[in-house]
C-alpha cells in the first residue's frame, strides 16, 4: 500500500489537457458492494455551484454508468506517464467491461477506499470526488458534425451522461 499526501488544489500545477487528454485516467467507483474502474480521456476540472468540481462523460453502454447512476462517489487516478505497464493497465481498463470480471485485479491494480471514495493504489495523483449530479447529453442539440462523428454508426443511441463530482481531496504520492 502506498502513502499519499493531500495537496492544496490552489497550489498545484495541474494541466488537465495533458493529464486527462493525453495521459488518461482510471475513473473508479464503488457502491453496494460493486466496484469498477474504466479508462477516460475526456473530462474536465473547474468550478460549478461555487465548488471545485470534476466532470466525466460516460456512455450508456458502460458498466461504470450503472454504478454511477446509483449515486456512487468516484475518483480519477492518474499514473506515471512514463510507465508502459501502467499504460497497458489503462488500455485494459478501457477495453474490457467490469460486468464480466474484476478488471482492477486482472490489470494487476489494487484499491484504496477513503471517505467512501475508491481509488487505485498504483496511481501518482488522485482526485477524490463526491457525486453531486448527473444528466444525459441532449444529442439532438449538438452540431451535426459532432453528432455524426460521435453518435452514429456503432454508437447510434449510445449517449453520454455527464457526472459532476465535487473535489473532496487531491492526493499525490
Ligand atoms: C484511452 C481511452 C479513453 C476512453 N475514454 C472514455 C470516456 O471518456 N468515456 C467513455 O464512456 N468511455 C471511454 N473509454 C471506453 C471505456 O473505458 C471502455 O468502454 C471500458 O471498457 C468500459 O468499461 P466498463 O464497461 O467496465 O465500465 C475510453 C477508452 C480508452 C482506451
Amino acid at each position: 500500500m502506498h502513502t499519499f499526501q493531500p495537496l492544496d488544489i490552489k497550489e498545484t500545477e495541474f494541466n488537465p489537457f495533458n493529464l486527462i487528454g493525453s495521459d488518461w485516467a482510471a475513473l473508479t467507483t464503488s457502491i453496494n458492494g460493486k466496484t469498477n474502474a474504466m479508462t477516460v480521456s475526456w473530462g474536465g476540472v473547474g468550478v460549478l455551484w461555487g465548488k471545485n468540481v470534476v466532470s466525466v462523460y460516460v456512455r450508456d453502454t458502460r458498466y461504470t454508468k450503472e454504478l454511477l447512476d446509483e449515486g456512487s462517489n468516484f475518483s480519477l487516478t492518474f499514473f506515471d506517464p512514463a510507465s508502459h505497464s501502467k499504460k497497458s493497465a489503462l488500455k485494459y481498463l478501457g477495453a474490457v467491461s467490469g460486468r464480466s470480471e474484476d478488471k482492477i485485479q486482472t490489470a494487476g491494480l489494487h484499491l484504496h477506499t477513503e471517505d467512501d471514495i475508491p481509488y487505485i493504489d498504483e496511481g501518482i495523483t488522485v482526485i477524490k470526488c463526491k457525486q453531486l449530479a448527473h444528466f444525459s447529453l441532449n444529442t439532438e442539440e449538438l452540431p451535426e458534425e459532432i453528432r455524426k462523428q460521435w453518435y452514429s454508426g456503432n454508437n447510434e443511441g449510445n449517449n453520454h451522461t455527464v457526472y459532476i463530482g465535487e473535489i473532496v481531496e487531491l492526493l499525490a504520492r
